[in-house]
Parts: C-alpha cells; sequence; structure tokens
C-alpha cells in the first residue's frame, strides 16, 4: 500500500464516491444506488451504476468498475497517487509528507522526462540540419509545412549509435532508465545502452495530457528494414490504449473523429485542415481505442484501405466499435490511395467531398456484396439480392430497411414489396437464432471480448466455484479463516480468481475488511468491474456453510482432474492400483461383449 489505512480512510469518508462523480455525471437516484449515463463508453441508456454503501461504481455496458480513485485516474487519465492528490486537494486534505512508496510514479516520471528530452532532441537535429539535413528533405518532399512539423513535434533521429544516449547522459538520466523508455536498447555482448532510432525520422506519440509517451521512427526509402520502428509498450505506454493524435483531434471541437492508418496520413489531414484525424498505432484496432475514441465523439469515418486485408480489418473495426454506440462510417479512397497520398494529388477539397459521402456500415456491406457479383446477369443479381436480403434483415431500423430496400430495388429492378417480404422471412429466422444464442448465453456465464480472466472460458465449472468463494469472502469476512484453512490459492485454477484470492488472503487476514479501494493501486478498471460484477452476482442465503463446502469441493475436484498421472511419475503403489484399475477396465467391457 502506499498511502497508509488512516489516510486512505480519510479520504474516502471525505469524498463520498456519489458526490466525487456527480460533478462529471449527472446521477439519479434508484433505490440505494444511483444510475446514470456511462462516460467511458457512449450511451443512450444508463448502465453506470454507482453504489454508496461500498464506495463503488460499475458499468454494466462496458464492464468498467472502481472506487472514486479508479474513477478520478479514469476521466481525468491521471495516475494512482496522482489520483489520490486531486481528491485530497477535493477534500482539503493535506498529502502525506513523505513516507509513502512512490517508486512507480517515480519511474513514471522519469521515463517521461526521458521522453520529453528525447523529442527536443530528434527535434533539434532536424531543424539543425544533423546529417546533411536528410531528415528534414524528406519531410519537405512529403510537403509537410514548417507549421506541421512543429505542431506533431517530428524530429530526426541521427545515424549514430550515441548521440542521443551521450545527450541523454549529460542530462543525468541513466542508461538503465533510458533502456527502460525504451529510447535505447541493451547491448547483448557488452550491456551497455545504444540508441535504439537511427537514421530514423521521428514521430513523437503525445498522450491526452501532452506527455511524450513513446515514439515511432521511419525509415529513408532508400535503407532496408522494416518502414517504421516503434517504442514497446513501457511504463508510461500501452499501445493497444493510445491513438496517434488524439491529443489534438480531441480539441478540435468536432464531434466526428477520422480514423486512420497511421502517422502520414493523420499528419497529411491535420495539415489539410481536418482537425479530427486520429492514427492507430500499427496494431489492429482495440475496444479500449474505441472506448477511447466514444468518450469524445458521437461519430467515426474509418478510412481503409480497399484491398483485402483492410476490408477485413475494416469489418472488424466496425463491430467493436458498435458496442460502443458510437456511429460509424466508412470513406473508401478511390484508386487504392490513402488519405495523404489523394490529399496531395487532388486537394483537401475533394477529400471533403469523400468525406461527405462516407458510407454507413449498412452502405458499405450492401456495396461489398454487390461488388462481389456480376449484377448485370441474372445469376449475378440473385447472388447479390440474397446477401441484400440478410444485410437488411440485420438493420434494426425500420425507415432504414425500407430506403435501403427501395435502393437494392431499383438497383436490381426486383419491387421493394418483394424485397421486404423476403426481409421480413430472414428477420424472423435471425430472430429464432438471436434468441437460441441468447438462451445459451444465459445459461452459460457471459463473457466479454478482452476478458480480464480468460482461463474462466476453459475451467468453467471451476471458475464459478472460485467466483462463488471469493464473494463469500467479500461479503462475510467472518468466513475467511475457515476458508484459508481449507483452500490455498493454488487450488485455484484460473489466474485472475486466484491473484483476487490472495489479495484477500492479505487484506482478511490482516484483521481488515474488504474494500473495493484495496485494488485501485495494482488493478485497471476493467479488472476492478471484474470485482464488483463478482460480489454483485452472488447474494446468499443461511446455507452459506453449505455453499462454502460445496464451492471448496468443486474447485478441489476440478484441480485434481487436472493432475495427469504418468508411469514415470507414479509411485509404486499408484503404478500397482492404476494397473489393476486397467485390468478391471478391460473385463467390464468384454463382459458387455464389445470386444
Ligand atoms: N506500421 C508500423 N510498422 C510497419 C508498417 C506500418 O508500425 N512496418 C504502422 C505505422 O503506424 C504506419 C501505419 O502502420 O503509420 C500504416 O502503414 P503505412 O500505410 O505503410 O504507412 P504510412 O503511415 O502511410 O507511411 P508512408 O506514407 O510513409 O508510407
Ligand atoms: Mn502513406
Amino acid at each position: 500500500m502506499i498511502f497508509s489505512e488512516d489516510f486512505m480512510n480519510e479520504l474516502r469518508y471525505k469524498n463520498p464516491i456519489e458526490e466525487v462523480i456527480s460533478s462529471y455525471v449527472v446521477l439519479k437516484k434508484a433505490g440505494s444506488t444511483y444510475k446514470g449515463l456511462c462516460p467511458f463508453h457512449n450511451e443512450r441508456t444508463p448502465s453506470f451504476t454507482v453504489y454508496p454503501n461500498t464506495n463503488s461504481f460499475y458499468c454494466f455496458g462496458c464492464q468498467n468498475g472502481g472506487d472514486a480513485v479508479t474513477f478520478i485516474k479514469n476521466i481525468e487519465n491521471l495516475d494512482y497517487v496522482e489520483s489520490v492528490r486531486l481528491l485530497a486537494d477535493r477534500a482539503g486534505m493535506a498529502m502525506p509528507e513523505r513516507g509513502y512508496d512512490d517508486s512507480v510514479e517515480k519511474l513514471r516520471r522519469t521515463v517521461l522526462a526521458i521522453n520529453r528530452e528525447t523529442a527536443k532532441f530528434y527535434f533539434e537535429c532536424l531543424i539543425n540540419k544533423q546529417d546533411d539535413g536528410i531528415g528534414l528533405k524528406y519531410f519537405v518532399g512529403r510537403k509537410l509545412s514548417t507549421d506541421t512539423i512543429k505542431k506533431f513535434g517530428l524530429g530526426y533521429a541521427p545515424d549514430s549509435f550515441d548521440k542521443l544516449k551521450n545527450h541523454l547522459r549529460s542530462k543525468g538520466f541513466s542508461e538503465n532508465d533510458m533502456v527502460l523508455a525504451n529510447v535505447c536498447s541493451k547491448s547483448r555482448k557488452n550491456g551497455r545502452a545504444y540508441d535504439r532510432f537511427r537514421k530514423k525520422v521521428m514521430f513523437p506519440i503525445f498522450d491526452l495530457r501532452g506527455n511524450v509517451i513513446a515514439f515511432g521512427g521511419r525509415k529513408f526509402p532508400e535503407d532496408e528494414g522494416a518502414k517504421y520502428i516503434n517504442s514497446s509498450d513501457t511504463p508510461v505506454f500501452k499501445k493497444s490504449k493510445n491513438l496517434y493524435g488524439l491529443n489534438l483531434a480531441k480539441n478540435s471541437g468536432s464531434k466526428t473523429v477520422i480514423l486512420t492508418e497511421g502517422y502520414m496520413d493523420t499528419i497529411a489531414l491535420h495539415q489539410a485542415g481536418f482537425n479530427n484525424a486520429v492514427g492507430a498505432l500499427g496494431t489492429s484496432f482495440t475496444a479500449d481505442q474505441a472506448n477511447l475514441l466514444s468518450r469524445y465523439f458521437d461519430e467515426i469515418v474509418v478510412t481503409m484501405d480497399i484491398d483485402e486485408a483492410g476490408q477485413k480489418a475494416t469489418g472488424r473495426a466496425i463491430e467493436i466499435l458498435k458496442t460502443t454506440g458510437i456511429k460509424v462510417r466508412i470513406l473508401q479512397v478511390e484508386g487504392g490511395k490513402d488519405p495523404d497520398e489523394y490529399i496531395k494529388e487532388y486537394g483537401a477539397e475533394r477529400f471533403r467531398i469523400l468525406l461527405d459521402g462516407a458510407k454507413n456500415d449498412i452502405e458499405f456491406k450492401l456495396l461489398g456484396a454487390k461488388n462481389q457479383y456480376d449484377i448485370k446477369t441474372d445469376d449475378g443479381k440473385l447472388n447479390y439480392l440474397n446477401s441484400a436480403i440478410e444485410i437488411l434483415a440485420s438493420v434494426g431500423d425500420e425507415i432504414a430497411r425500407n430506403l435501403y430496400a427501395g435502393r437494392v430495388s431499383s438497383e436490381t429492378g426486383v419491387e421493394k414489396s418483394v424485397i421486404l417480404n423476403r426481409v421480413q422471412r430472414a428477420k424472423k429466422s435471425g430472430e429464432r437464432k438471436a434468441l437460441k444464442k441468447e438462451f445459451s448465453e444465459i445459461t452459460r456465464p457471459k463473457y466479454s471480448p478482452n476478458d480480464v480472466n480468460p482461463d474462466a472460458k476453459k475451467y468453467r465449472r471451476a471458475a464459478y466455484a472460485e467466483e462463488n468463494i471469493l464473494a463469500v469472502l467479500m461479503q462475510y469476512p467472518q468466513y475467511a479463516k475457515y476458508v484459508f484453512e481449507k483452500l490455498k490459492a493454488e487450488d485455484f485454477l484460473t489466474q485472475f480468481n486466484k491473484e483476487l484470492y490472495s489479495k484477500l488472503q492479505e487484506i482478511l487476514l490482516s484483521g481488515k475488511e474488504f474494500d473495493i479501494s484495496y485494488l485501485a493501486e495494482n488493478y485497471d478498471s476493467k479488472q476492478i468491474g471484474r470485482v464488483i460484477e463478482i460480489n454483485n452476482k452472488f447474494t446468499f442465503s443461511n446455507d452459506l456453510d453449505q455453499i462454502i463446502d460445496d464451492c471448496i469441493k468443486v474447485i478441489i475436484d476440478e484441480k485434481d482432474k487436472l493432475r495427469i498421472i504418468t508411469p514415470s511419475n507414479m509411485n509404486d503403489d499408484d503404478f500397482l492400483s492404476a494397473l489393476h484399475r486397467e485390468a478391471k477396465d478391460k473385463k467390464g467391457k468384454n463382459k458387455n461383449g464389445r470386444d
């Protein structure tokens, strides 16, 4: 624990969660809880719930949850200690003078300082024309203005193994920290640090508060190797949770965001006046990124490659985005160009026209189906109609369904009423399927795609019992001693539950009661959300003793099932009894006359 027990208790007491949250979210009382629209994802009906009696919040839509500190961490995008500081200020409390362990915060600060210094260094090298100014020549060749270069803090990493390192050392940074920040690598031969980016044009990546959190470096056209090298994840950077240019786009005033594939497209769009562009960071689009965007925008236009891989990637991105409730449109740039090339060739005006004409996902799917077939032939027409009917059947809005059925009708010459009729039938069978699926989902525990406990899918029975036990411990600490005696953390089969169990042991055995804020330091809001979900999922009646014993038995059983004994690790007795069992099995089979 970074802060003392007493300090955290006071902080909690002086910052009632419903008060803290209601400065950000409009909350309505609903019994003993409060409900509101989730600030972490885009939604129209409130699934964000605040529980004053446990000082926690949980969103049933995006599964984020936590205490007041987690809430501040996420909404203000601060780290743990900074969030505590904000709440202390809010309540007029003084932060503890010293004596709290701030090593993680210190490390983050050091890495951020190294990044800032590094970005400055690269920028200077660019402007001072290091290595004959090849960096600046490159950017100028790509039609970037000085203003754009400054706005994005672009730079040049010199063709050297130690220029950055020496510079950073002169500023007092250690080689170890340079490696941690991932601007240097460690030599396998002698363990010394050397510059990671050499002879590259550099793209610093900023977080929402303007810190430099990572870098992308592009090679020159004449050089061999990968086009880009990027920072790996560091104490201050997680690729899957950030977007290039979001620090700028979020201030564009636009409710629409343009998603591109990378650095150059984002920059070119900003330079052409589209200040609302962001770039994916060379990974497939993630749910975290979708949630992040839905906090600032109502609509997203996805620009994409026309090729097959691009289509697939876009399809996946659309599915992820839909779950956040954000409106999605798809922009296909003509002629297989990326936005950067397109704008250079045809100008911003024509890109604006493309943007305004970007298709919604129904149009996009219909177009994709149409392109698959030659609808001049009867055969092609039929195939297209069949696909179109499937697509229209998945459209929830009746007006939209009508509109697009009309389009398909005029494209194919088949009467609209006939098409709608078939759509209706497809919808019915679709609904039956959906109902069946929903049913199987209710009867089975539900797991979200980026699950915090993927093991639970593998060991459903064990996971269910584990969660029961965890909920008991959170709600009835008086059973802690009994449970801990019978059940060790090693008995747990799923990693997340195992870690939570250990954490509960640590808390409860020191005589404290469980409180969600004990997790806020090390768990992210998805993980805390899961803990709250587990806690809320189970309510117990008076046969608690029986439930506990049953669950312990299930957990141990499931674990024993996994213990595979092979002849080589059996002792003599095991070996003999196994042999005996095998002989008996064979006899049994013979009796049934199956052999
Ligand atoms: N990317 C990467 N590593 C690579 C290739 C691509 O990380 N080897 C990422 C970069 O973020 C890049 C994005 O994927 O910006 C899109 O790739 P691409 O279209 O090839 O790059 P552009 O940004 O268009 O760069 P350029 O116009 O200079 O080719
Ligand atoms: Mn490009």
